[in-house]
């Protein structure tokens, strides 16, 4: 791996997986973080996350995902890509990942699943099922969806589910009424403005090892211009100006390296 410690750096700052260390929290990811936390722990059901490639729905994802998984009260179950040919398909892939078995038809693997859920409930637990990528989803497996809402008490949902998708997602749940108005929040996750691009470049920077700015300001004004925000664009332009500012040997790096680095990336 190339040695990033003439930058001050112990790991590469800039990376397009979706590490939650790096997760970098403005106001609009507690905001979002905030509402979806409250429907899961009042346990109210359906929460949707929407936004466009790239603006960091996989790491909000992991996030949560993170948050419950080691919590004792909680049995988490995460799907990164829901691609399964049939509804039937789609419910034994969440029953897999809650460790459920198998079974011969959906009634029988419904009846199972509703079965676990209902003993979870009653050992002072509850179920959190998390869905990446959910635009992939097709029309009888957001039925399933509205069906695994209807397992409740009087009172709550025996399982609570996030889904997260980009905007086509918005156009699917909008054909699915009845899904649709059970959601019991829903958030966008948008851009960062300047002032978050800066700081969540900055965050990355000193997760990766160094405690000051590795840019200048008007660096950082040039990967706003040229990222608009985004942060996976943002990361782009970080993991291809390193290796440029190593070969120059510079401390700080400046305009003009990010300028470079953009020129090369078109
Ligand atoms: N709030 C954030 N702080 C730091 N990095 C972020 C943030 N949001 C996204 N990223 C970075 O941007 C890239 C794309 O994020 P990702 O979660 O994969 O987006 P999406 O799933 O919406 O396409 C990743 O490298 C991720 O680390
Ligand atoms: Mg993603």
């Amino acid at each position: 791996m190339l040695d990033l410690s003439p930058l001050g750096l112990v790991e590469p700052p800039f990376s397009l997986s979706p590490d939650p260390r790096y997760f970098y929290i403005s106001l609009q990811h507690k905001a979002t973080l905030g509402k979806v936390t409250y429907v899961i722990e009042q346990c109210q059901g359906i929460s949707v996350i929407f936004g466009d490639v790239g603006v960091g729905k996989t790491t909000l994802a992991r996030r949560l995902f993170q948050i419950y998984r080691d919590r004792e009260d909680f049995v988490t179950a995460y799907i990164p890509t829901p691609i399964y040919p049939t509804e039937f398909q789609f419910l034994k892939g969440v029953c897999a990942e809650f460790g459920l078995s198998p079974k011969r038809s959906k009634f029988a693997q419904l009846d199972a699943l509703e079965d676990f859920l209902l003993r979870v409930f009653e050992g002072g637990k509850n179920c959190l099922l998390i869905i990446d990528e959910a635009q992939g989803l097709v029309g009888p497996q957001f039925e399933l969806i509205r069906q695994l809402l209807n397992f409740e008490t009087n009172t709550q949902k025996l399982i609570q589910i996030v889904l997260l998708g980009q905007n086509e997602l918005r156009n699917k749940l909008r054909l699915k009424r009845a899904l649709d108005s059970r959601i019991a929040t829903r958030s966008t996750i948008e851009p960062l403005d300047p002032l978050d691009t800066t700081n969540m470049i900055n965050f990355r920077v000193m997760v990766a090892g160094r405690r000051d700015p590795l840019f200048t300001d008007e660096a950082l004004e040039v990967i706003y211009d040229f990222s608009k925000g985004m942060p996976r664009d943002v990361c782009v332009v970080g993991l291809n100006v390193l290796p440029l500012a190593l070969v120059d040997g510079v401390g700080i790096i400046g305009e003009d390296l990010v300028r470079r680095a953009i020129e090369e990336l078109s």
